[in-house]
């Protein structure tokens, strides 16, 4: 059907045009384990960056925190803290599993608040960045359960949660806090909130759009309200609703299940190049990267080791890797590989300098 130019051209509702947000409750609802999303709870913006730097301006005051498991996205840093004055608290969590647990919760809370900062939310990312791992029941539980206790906001990025490919086990999936909470009978309420987007699973980054979904009224009322400073435009918003809509949905789901094939295809000769040269690394099952274990290769094992390191493969091997100390990773030489969108033959290339800039440290052959 055509548009007419005023649906385009007028100013609208600053937190999505109707028909988006119908667009993203039934593609939600069918993907995401079998919650009921409504439209009325979404709140759509220019990216999930400014639906973070919106989320903590509206529930923290200045030096107030938010607690996230480590490793993390780097980018939380900005996100979250260089426009409100939000601080970060960093969960701690250690290879080999890296997971969440009631007591590293109430661990970190505690720390926070005996120093006198006060606490206002939690913010996992599931599937995980950098990780690239899915968190699982227990953890979840165990977060639900301990933002009720103390009342504080529960959000959960699963802007990866259609990149699970998982492994030749098969064995990893996905579970949305909105899964998990609809499988214990209890509504998301006003502290938990799902946050989603078009930059990963759609390959969309450019394109700016994601959505919040919070039963809080309050929440919205005041995201509702600074929404103009990040709205996304009419013209954009139609066109996504078009591709979530073509076909009742069945065109997307195909083409995302596509992705998720190539995904597979694409770890699955990282991984043969690590498990060759006796590389460790946290296997993965989602997202567009794989954190590897390079202490081996450190001059030095320290802080400073990590950043020569970093240094060198970038110079003598041409690659670009996110260093662990940017993630607060546990201990130095870990290293996040994005391989997404390298084509196969980039990893043979790649794999083939490393070995040769690092044979003479008894590394590259294992
Ligand atoms: C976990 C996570 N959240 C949010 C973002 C930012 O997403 P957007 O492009 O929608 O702003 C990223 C980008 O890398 C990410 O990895």
């Amino acid at each position: 059907m055509p548009l007419l130019l005023a649906e385009l051209a007028a100013y609208g509702a600053p937190d999505g045009i109707q028909r988006l947000k119908d667009a993203l409750a039934a593609h939600m609802s069918r993907n995401f384990g079998g919650f009921e999303f409504s439209p009325q709870h979404m709140i759509c913006a220019a990216g999930c960056t400014p639906l973070l730097d919106m989320f903590a301006f509206c529930t923290c005051d200045d030096g107030d925190g938010i607690m996230l498991p480590t490793p993390y996205y780097p980018g939380f840093a900005i996100e979250v803290c260089y426009k409100t004055g939000a601080k970060l608290l960093p969960l701690h969590t250690a290879a080999p599993d890296f997971r969440v647990t009631a007591a590293g919760l109430r661990e970190c809370y505690d720390n926070a608040t005996k120093a006198g900062t006060r606490v206002r939310g939690l913010l996992l990312t599931n599937p995980t960045n950098p990780l690239g791992t899915t968190m699982n029941r227990e953890e979840l539980g165990a977060a639900i359960d301990f933002v009720r206790e103390v009342g504080i906001h529960l959000l959960a990025d699963e802007v990866y949660a259609q990149s699970v490919y998982g492994t030749a086990e098969g064995a990893e999936e996905f579970v949305s806090v909105s899964t998990l909470c609809k499988e214990r009978g209890e509504p998301l309420g006003d502290q938990l909130h799902v946050m989603y987007g078009f930059s990963k699973d759609f390959c969309m980054s450019g394109i700016r759009a994601a959505v919040l979904y919070s039963e809080n009224a309050a929440l919205h009322g005041a995201m509702g309200n600074i929404g103009y400073f990040n709205c996304i435009s009419h013209q954009t918003q139609h066109t996504l609703a078009g591709v979530l809509e073509k076909d009742g949905g069945a065109a997307i789901d195909g083409v995302l299940s596509t992705l998720r094939g190539d995904l597979r295809d694409q770890y699955t000769c990282f991984s043969a190049h690590l498990e060759r040269l006796g590389i460790a690394y946290v296997p993965s099952c989602a997202g567009l990267f794989t954190c590897v274990n390079l202490r081996q290769y450190l001059e030095e094992d320290s802080w400073e080791g990590e950043v020569k390191l970093q240094q060198r493969v970038f110079e003598e091997c041409k690659a670009v890797l996110t260093p662990g100390a940017d993630c607060k990773m546990h201990e130095p030489g870990w290293f996040r590989c994005c391989w997404a969108s390298i084509p196969q033959a980039g990893y043979d290339a790649f794999f083939a300098r490393f070995e040769a800039t690092f044979a003479a440290q008894g590394g590259g052959g294992g």
